[in-house]
């Protein structure tokens, strides 16, 4: 495991776009695993920034995003879909038919599941998996649980997560229950993992990082990934 203490956000973003953009131009035709959130904001406005200096080309990226809400269709502006749209693929040279996420409005979500992983195993693995974390040490939206949750798996969303955001929705009432997750072991089949921080995460970066493995701490199953890099912004 490597950790990079970064002094701030801008500078956490700038080290994981940079840790990406090297993994592009290493293969062009990478296997990005990609994440929504607050936290890879920046470092997806930097990628499109070397993508308009004319330093990245996106034409071979292929990418499958770890998860999205059940129920929320690609247009609607909180669907992970739309993030992605908004936040990298439209400003990016990539082939939108090379882009996945998971489908929200599946009639058969099981199904579903089932078609996410069977794709990311034709699509021969994720090279480098972009993560988050949330402040219950959930990735993807693998929440804390008695056992890792394996493959694509649909989830009830805690009510922490549901709290923490229901600040993108209207009304607490409006944010989805449920949710379409790529599970543990389909993160930790990546190749390399790259999880980004910001400093509110510094308690459970601490506890994931160095606490007990347990699936009540989600992410700390990354301590068994032999490429794990963090990036964690100091302030
Ligand atoms: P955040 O979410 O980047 O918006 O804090 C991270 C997560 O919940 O995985």
């Amino acid at each position: 495991m490597r950790i990079i203490k970064a002094s701030d956000y801008n500078e956490m973003s700038r080290c994981a776009a940079n840790i990406i953009a090297a993994q592009i131009t290493l293969k062009p035709d990478s296997v990005l695993g990609l994440a929504t959130g607050s936290t890879p904001i920046g470092t997806y406005k930097l990628l499109v920034k070397g993508y308009q200096q004319g330093n990245l080309d996106f034409s071979k990226v292929k990418s499958v995003n770890l998860d999205e809400y059940c129920g929320l269709d690609g247009s609607h502006d909180q669907s992970y879909r739309y993030f992605m749209n908004t936040n990298l693929f439209n400003h990016v040279n990539i082939d939108m038919a090379n882009t996945n996420v998971p489908n929200g409005i599946a009639t058969d979500l099981e199904q579903e599941c089932k078609r996410y992983d069977r794709l990311i195993e034709e699509l021969g693995g994720v090279d480098l998996q972009l993560l988050g974390i949330g402040h219950n040490g959930h990735i993807g939206f693998n929440e804390p649980n008695e056992f890792f949750d394996k493959t694509t798996h649909v989830v009830d969303l805690k009510q922490s997560t549901i709290d923490a955001n229901s600040r993108f929705f209207e009304k607490i009432e409006d944010v989805p229950k449920r949710a379409s997750t790529m599970g543990i072991k389909s993160i930790m089949s990546a190749k390399k993992v790259l999880l980004v921080a910001g400093a509110d995460k510094k308690d459970i970066i601490e506890r994931a990082l160095f606490g007990p493995i347990t699936p009540q701490v989600p992410a700390s199953v990354l301590q068994f990934h032999n490429d794990l890099i963090v990036v964690v912004s100091e302030k």
